[in-house]
């Protein structure tokens, strides 16, 4: 069971990100681009390669745990480009045997064979964008699909992957909780394993921010956005997909396991632009990042053998920081001795105490301590109040 070690086994993630998609959101900030000419994919491929070199020069002897193509759009990728990809890695590093292997789709390249191809190559799970399954809300956050074609697109995921999983944007405009736990238990009827739900966030600098400030894109107030959340954590429990991530639902088991290598602090290779990573390198945690803009990132590549633009060590405070803000994402929440271990000093006690009478955070029975449903609308503070 993934979830049953809680983090102590070690692992180890490789990211691969695909910068390009059809078209770009007018809420996403994420590093992804559109270009009207062809991408050389013989290029990237070759690119890819030399950057998974270089890393596994400076990490060598790991044992691949999961593998996350992300986006952008990674379906946008031919089959062979994936396989050429999986081939190097496997090159350079072991492959554990229950490897996991993820591919991010959107519903408007989600094609049958293309599908075929990736199982072919060595995908064995894939997590769609789907969004919303309502074509009013679709078009307003600027898909290129209707409902209909996202359950289509998740039908051909569910008939060549045993595991998949599906992502939805609540908390839009307008929306009511009866509305939402409507589609979420019509979401939950096509679900597999594993469902992500996020709550619309305003990004800086994207269309949707400027609609935003100029009062025409208008969000649930916070009494709302905490009626949407509320729904979605008992929707999703009543159908045997709780919480194991404020954003991320599973049935016991079946959680995203690259994901936990983030939130469960371990270390991780990120390869292609604007990718992070966690490297231990000779005893210390370098956190890393690559040149975002695909062709600087490739020019970059061709003459350095490598992308990195960021590449520095994590103080002891910053590793222990780093150990909290992720790990009280979780369900599980966090083992208080690492972090210990990390910061060099416990936690302050008065400080949990403060927190557990407000009842933001509990205690487990075997000594862990996690963030309560009733804490999880403001982990940001919860955090900021035991790393201070
Ligand atoms: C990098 S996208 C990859 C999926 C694929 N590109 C697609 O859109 O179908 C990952 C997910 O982040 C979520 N996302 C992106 N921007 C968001 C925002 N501003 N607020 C909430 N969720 C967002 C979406 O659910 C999206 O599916
Ligand atoms: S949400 Fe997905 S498809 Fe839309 S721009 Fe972002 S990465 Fe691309």
């Amino acid at each position: 069971m993934a979830n049953a070690d809680r983090g102590n086994a070690p692992a180890f993630g490789v990211y691969v990100h695909w910068p390009f998609c059809l078209s770009k959101c007018p809420y996403c900030d994420f590093n992804s681009h559109v270009r009207h000419a062809a991408i050389d994919e013989a290029r990237f491929v070759r690119a890819f390669a030399a950057e998974i070199a270089a890393t596994a020069e400076r990490v060598p002897g790991r044992t691949v745990s999961t593998i996350f193509f992300g986006g952008g759009t990674p379906s946008l990728m031919q089959p062979a480009t994936v396989g050429a990809i999986l081939e190097t890695i496997a090159r350079h590093w072991s492959i554990a045997p229950d490897v996991e292997i993820t591919l991010e789709a959107n519903p408007t390249s989600v094609e049958a064979t293309r599908f075929r191809g990736y199982r072919a190559a060595g995908i064995n799970r894939v997590s769609l964008g789907v969004q919303a399954l309502d074509d009013a809300a679709l078009k307003e956050l600027g898909r290129l699909h209707t409902a209909d074609e996202a359950l289509a697109a998740v039908a051909v995921a569910r008939a060549n992957f045993e595991r998949y999983s599906f992502d939805l944007i609540y908390a839009r405009p307008n929306q009511t909780p009866q509305a939402w736990a409507a589609e979420l238990r019509r979401a939950i009827a096509q679900a597999g394993e594993h469902l992500s739900l996020y709550q619309l966030t305003i990004e800086q600098d994207t269309p949707f921010a400027l609609l935003h400030a100029a009062g025409k894109l208008v969000t649930p107030d916070d009494d709302i956005a905490r009626a949407l959340y509320d729904t979605t954590q008992d929707v999703c429990a009543g159908a045997g997909l709780p919480a194991y991530e404020i954003s991320n639902h599973a049935r016991p088991g079946a959680e995203c396991r690259h994901n936990l290598v983030y939130w469960r602090a371990h270390e991780y290779a990120g390869i292609g632009p604007g990718a992070h990573g966690r490297l231990d390198v000779a005893g210390e945690r370098r956190a890393t990042a690559t040149e975002k803009r695909p062709e600087a990132w490739l020019m970059r590549v061709e003459s350095l053998g490598h992308g990195v633009v960021t590449d520095d060590v994590l103080t002891q405070e910053q590793m222990a920081d780093e150990f909290l803000l992720m790990g009280l994402r979780l369900a599980e929440g966090i083992d208080p001795e690492r972090y210990a271990r990390l910061a060099g000093r416990p936690l302050d006690p008065r400080r949990i105490a403060i927190l557990h009478e407000e009842g933001a955070v509990e205690s487990t029975p075997d000594g862990r301590l996690r963030v309560t449903l009733a804490g999880f609308p403001v982990l940001d503070a919860v955090v900021a109040d035991l790393a201070a």
